[in-house]
Parts: structure tokens; C-alpha cells; sequence
């Protein structure tokens, strides 16, 4: 299989590059991605050098360069590249319409004109809106996004139905929870806490700590959206999650407890303004139809990433310290070019 990736320097999209690339040798990646600050490709750095895997630079917004890197055949686009962090939604949605909605459009199209067999959109939990205790959202559920992120993912949502029902568009889209793994950047509330953590920092939880989220290890969400991928009818959306919502602050106890942290550095913080209180998924369709089923419980999913951050403490300072942008145009081209002069 030949893939186009797009936002694959980002924590979900270098994860399942990785895992493509380790499912199946023979696959083939294009990695397109514009390298925003949720872009890093120290991510990849134990990929680069395989012969199939390529990275370019650009911007899902750029239909020229969009199209020209879909100038080769592909067997299916797999669409991650978007703006994902809530609270920068909140101080400022331009960009996240700009990326997540047009930019989606212009990935579209493209796949479109070149007739792209299968185009998977990587899509969130989030446009269902706030559950209700014991509520979990199906597949048929109203959207009912509340944050301009939200929106901006529900929307793109409708782009690609629209495009299904217009254009025959061979699309599928699939809804996840909450991601935590490896290389996940921290801002996000788990790496946050864990590099805040190592530091002796605060650890700043908002609100009264009690909103859920269902948090699921990154690589279950790869190989579910592989079994999406590869068996998924077109057309349909399939939700992904672990099952089990938990509260905020049983998350940041349990990551206190790993790190051998008091949790007097929890901090209770003022809350993100129209904070969802629940996230919560009905994911039958998913493993009744595909056969998937997470596999990494919470209690070994945290001990693994907390065991990760330590190892990886580097990545963690250069992240946080924004060390990590300048890779790209002071090693990175240096190393590729270097590789094409031998
Ligand atoms: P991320 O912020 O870590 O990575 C996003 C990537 O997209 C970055 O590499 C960035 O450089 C790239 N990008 C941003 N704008 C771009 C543009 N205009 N052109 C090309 N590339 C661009 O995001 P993530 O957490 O890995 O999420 C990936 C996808 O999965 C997103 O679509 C997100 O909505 C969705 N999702 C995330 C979660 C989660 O818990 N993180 C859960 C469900 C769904
Ligand atoms: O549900 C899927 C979504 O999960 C994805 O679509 C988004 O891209 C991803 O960012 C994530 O959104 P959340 O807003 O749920 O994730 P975040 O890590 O920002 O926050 C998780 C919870 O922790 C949320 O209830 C807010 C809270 N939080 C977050 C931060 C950053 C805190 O209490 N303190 C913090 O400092």
C-alpha cells in the first residue's frame, strides 16, 4: 500500500507512520506536513532513513502543492494534519478554520481529481459535545461541538459526507478519544503533567478536576484506524475508544504516584471556558464490524508513557523548550543532503 500522510510529524501522525511502516515493511509513506509547532520530525528520526518513507514540507491550504505531491498514484490519503489543541482554539480560531475546514477541502479535491481510492479523515470525540453521566455518543449522534476546535473538526466532518454523497467520494471517517503515548507534545494534559512533573512545577488542573475523558493509548488508535483503513465501508464513520471515561484528576494522581511526585503540586486552576465535562463513546460499531479492540489498559498505558518521557528526557527539553524547530533546517536538510551526495 502507498500512502499520502498528512500532519505526519504531529504525536498521532508519527505514531502510525510508525506502525504502518512496522505492520507492513513493503508499504510505501508520503509524509506531508507543514511543520506547524505541533509539527516535529525528531518524532521520526528512526524512520527517516528507510528507503519508503519520504517527507515534504507543505501546507494543506496550498492546493498547487497539494496536488503536485498527488501527482503520483496512491492507494489511500490518510488525513491527520489539523490544529488540535483546545485552549489555543479558544484565543484565536482563525487558524483552525483555516487548516482544519479549507485545508480539508483542498485535501478533498485533490483526492478527488487524481481519484485516490480510499481517503480516511482523522476525526474526534469532540464534535458529539458534552455527554451526560452514563450517556455515550453512537455514530448517529447530533453533532454538538462547543469549542471553536470542535467546530472546526465537525465541520470538516459534513465537508467530507458532502463530498460522499456529491461526488461518490470513496471517503471514511473514524472519531477517537483521547490520545496518550509517545511523543505527544506538551501542551496536552498528560505530557504536560509529566514534564511539569519532572521539573517539580505545578501541575495546573482545571477547574474542580472532575471532567471525564476516555483515554486510549496512541497505538490502539493506530491499528484501529488500520482496521478502517483496510475494511472500513465507505461512506460510514466508526467511533474509537477505550470504553472507560475518567476523571482529570484520578489521571493526574495516577501519573503523580508513577513519578513519585507529592500531589501537593497539584494546582486548581480557572477553568477552560465552556470546558466539555464528559467525553464518552459507543465504539460497538467498530468492534462488532472491524474485530478491533484496545489492547493497552490505562494502569500499563501510563506506566509505559511515563517510562517513555523518562527515557526520551531530551525530546522533552527540546520540545519545551522549542529547541525542536530549529531540527528541521539545521540537521534535517543538512542530513538529507548529505544522504543524496553519498
Ligand atoms: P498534533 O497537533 O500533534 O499534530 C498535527 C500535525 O499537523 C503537526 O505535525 C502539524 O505540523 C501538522 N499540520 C498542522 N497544520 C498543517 C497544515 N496546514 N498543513 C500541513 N500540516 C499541518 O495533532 P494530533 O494530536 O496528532 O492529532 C492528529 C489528528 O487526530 C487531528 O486531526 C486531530 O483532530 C485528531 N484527533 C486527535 C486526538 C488526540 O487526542 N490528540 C483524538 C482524536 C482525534
Ligand atoms: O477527545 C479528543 C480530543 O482530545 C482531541 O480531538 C484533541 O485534539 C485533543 O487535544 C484532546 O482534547 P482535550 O481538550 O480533551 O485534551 P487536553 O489534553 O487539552 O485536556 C484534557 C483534559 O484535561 C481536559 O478536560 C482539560 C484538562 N486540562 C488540560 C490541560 C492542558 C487541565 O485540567 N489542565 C491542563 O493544563
Amino acid at each position: 500500500m502507498k500512502l499520502l500522510v498528512t500532519g505526519g510529524a504531529g504525536f498521532i501522525g508519527s505514531n502510525f507512520i510508525r506502525y504502518f511502516l512496522g505492520a507492513y515493511p513493503d508499504a510505501e509513506i508520503l509524509n506531508f506536513d507543514k511543520l506547524t509547532y505541533a509539527g516535529n520530525l525528531q518524532n521520526l528520526e528512526d524512520i527517516d532513513a528507510l528507503p519508503n518513507y519520504r517527507f515534504v514540507r507543505g501546507d494543506i491550504c496550498d492546493a498547487e502543492a497539494v496536488e503536485r505531491d498527488l501527482g503520483e498514484p496512491f492507494d489511500a490519503v490518510v488525513h491527520f494534519a489539523a490544529e488540535s489543541h483546545v485552549d489555543r482554539s479558544i484565543a484565536g480560531a482563525r487558524e483552525f478554520i483555516r487548516t482544519n475546514v479549507e485545508g480539508t477541502l483542498v485535501m478533498l479535491e485533490a483526492a478527488r481529481k487524481r481519484k485516490v481510492p480510499r481517503f480516511l479523515h482523522v476525526s474526534t470525540d469532540e464534535v458529539y459535545g458534552s455527554m451526560a453521566p452514563k450517556e455515550s455518543a453512537t455514530e448517529q449522534s447530533p453533532l454538538a461541538p462547543n469549542s471553536p476546535y470542535a467546530a472546526s473538526k465537525a465541520a470538516a466532518d459534513l465537508l467530507v459526507r458532502s463530498y460522499v454523497q456529491t461526488h461518490k467520494f470513496p471517503a471514511v471517517i473514524t472519531r477517537c478519544t483521547n490520545n496518550y503515548g509517545p511523543y505527544q507534545f506538551p501542551e496536552k494534559l498528560i505530557p504536560l503533567m509529566i514534564s511539569n512533573a519532572f521539573e517539580s512545577k505545578k501541575l495546573p488542573v482545571y477547574g474542580d478536576g472532575l471532567n471525564e475523558r476516555d483515554w486510549i493509548f496512541v497505538e490502539d488508535h493506530c491499528r484501529a484506524l488500520d482496521a478502517v483503513l483496510q475494511k472500513g465501508r465507505v461512506g460510514e464513520i466508526y467511533n474509537i475508544g477505550s470504553g472507560r471515561p475518567v476523571p482529570n484528576i484520578g489521571i493526574v494522581r495516577s501519573l503523580l504516584k508513577l513519578l513519585d511526585k507529592p500531589d501537593g503540586l497539584i494546582e486548581f486552576v480557572q477553568d477552560r471556558p465552556g470546558h466539555d465535562r464528559r467525553y464518552a463513546l459507543d465504539d460497538s460499531k467498530i468492534r462488532h464490524e472491524l474485530g478491533w479492540e484496545p489492547k493497552v489498559d490505562l494502569d500499563a498505558g501510563l506506566e509505559h508513557t511515563v517510562d517513555w518521557y523518562r527515557k526520551h528526557i531530551d525530546w522533552v527539553h527540546a520540545a519545551t523548550s522549542g529547541e525542536y524547530q530549529a531540527y528541521y533546517e539545521k540537521f534535517y536538510v543538512k542530513r538529507r543532503a548529505t544522504l543524496a551526495e553519498l
